[in-house]
């Protein structure tokens, strides 16, 4: 592997393992709950995260360039909420930009399955072809739109095999709780474990992140589920142990209670 692209992934990945804190939710859904000031969002989670997965227009106005934790920078969009369809995504970002604003990756989704199949696809061959160029790995995110019950093994580990086929160095999928670790195995480059909405608690958060990590997740890209928590702290920190120190769940649980406790 090339010395670049070998570097940028050891930024993201310390010790094969990664905890990215995604606040890119603005560019579909507008001002998110919990993301209204992302720098200010994002300033007590610092020290738990390994990377921030943002858009360029987050990162010029919110992020100080100086000390900055790496970027995944988000490279395609140009949908809403309120648009037709989600999946009929474009890419948002030149080769220059990503390479001017100094990016440690970036990511870009795929709708598989959507009528716009074969375009987000293209994209993800496109971008591809550019960033191997510069040794700048891409990030490929399974998305599915407002179908969350297509959140299956099969259909994600289809959608897994096809990004990292086209040349994706690492892929963000949903957990799913049967057969997980099929999804994983049959994919031949690093999996990324996606948050999803809020769930009901945080015992279920760290549950579901723990099974994935035992079942060959290699990390996480979780927003929502920290930030939107009632204990962002807590939640950042318990997550980071179960990532990076291969805690038990109820160690996680204590460390989360803990923190929640202000001990
Ligand atoms: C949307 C994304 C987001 O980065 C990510 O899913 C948001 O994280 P979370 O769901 O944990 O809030 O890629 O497709």
């Amino acid at each position: 592997m090339d010395w670049g692209m070998q570097n940028r992934l050891s930024q993201l990945m310390p010790g094969g393992k990664c905890f990215f804190m995604p606040i890119d939710h603005g560019y579909f859904q507008g001002p998110t709950r919990g993301l209204e000031k992302p720098g200010e969002t994002i300033q007590p989670l610092l020290p738990y995260f390994d990377a921030l997965f943002c858009t360029r227009g987050v990162l010029r106005a919110a992020i100080d360039p100086v000390g900055s934790k790496p970027i995944v920078l988000r490279v395609s969009g140009c949908t809403s909420m309120v648009g037709k369809d989600l999946a009929n995504e474009a890419l948002t970002t030149s080769i220059e930009e990503i390479v001017r604003l100094n990016v440690a990756a970036v990511g870009i989704s795929v709708f598989i399955g959507s009528d716009y199949e074969k375009e987000t696809l293209k994209n993800l061959s496109t971008l591809v072809n550019q960033c191997e160029d510069y040794g700048i790995p891409v990030m490929a995110v399974t998305a599915v739109g407002k179908e969350m019950e297509k959140r299956e093994a099969r259909y994600l580990g289809l959608c897994c095999r096809i990004a990292a086929e086209l040349g994706a160095r690492v892929v963000k999928t949903y957990w799913c709780e049967k057969d997980f670790d099929k999804v994983v195995q049959g994919c031949p480059v690093p999996v990324i474990m996606a948050g999803g909405p809020k769930c009901e608690t945080e015992a279920e958060v760290l549950a579901f992140v723990h099974d994935g990590m035992q079942k060959g997740a290699v990390g996480l890209n979780l927003g929502r589920n920290v930030w939107q928590s009632p204990h962002p702290v807590a939640m950042a920190k318990a997550l980071r142990a179960i990532v990076h120190d291969n805690v038990s769940l109820k160690q996680a649980q204590d460390i989360f209670n803990a923190t929640k406790a202000g001990k």
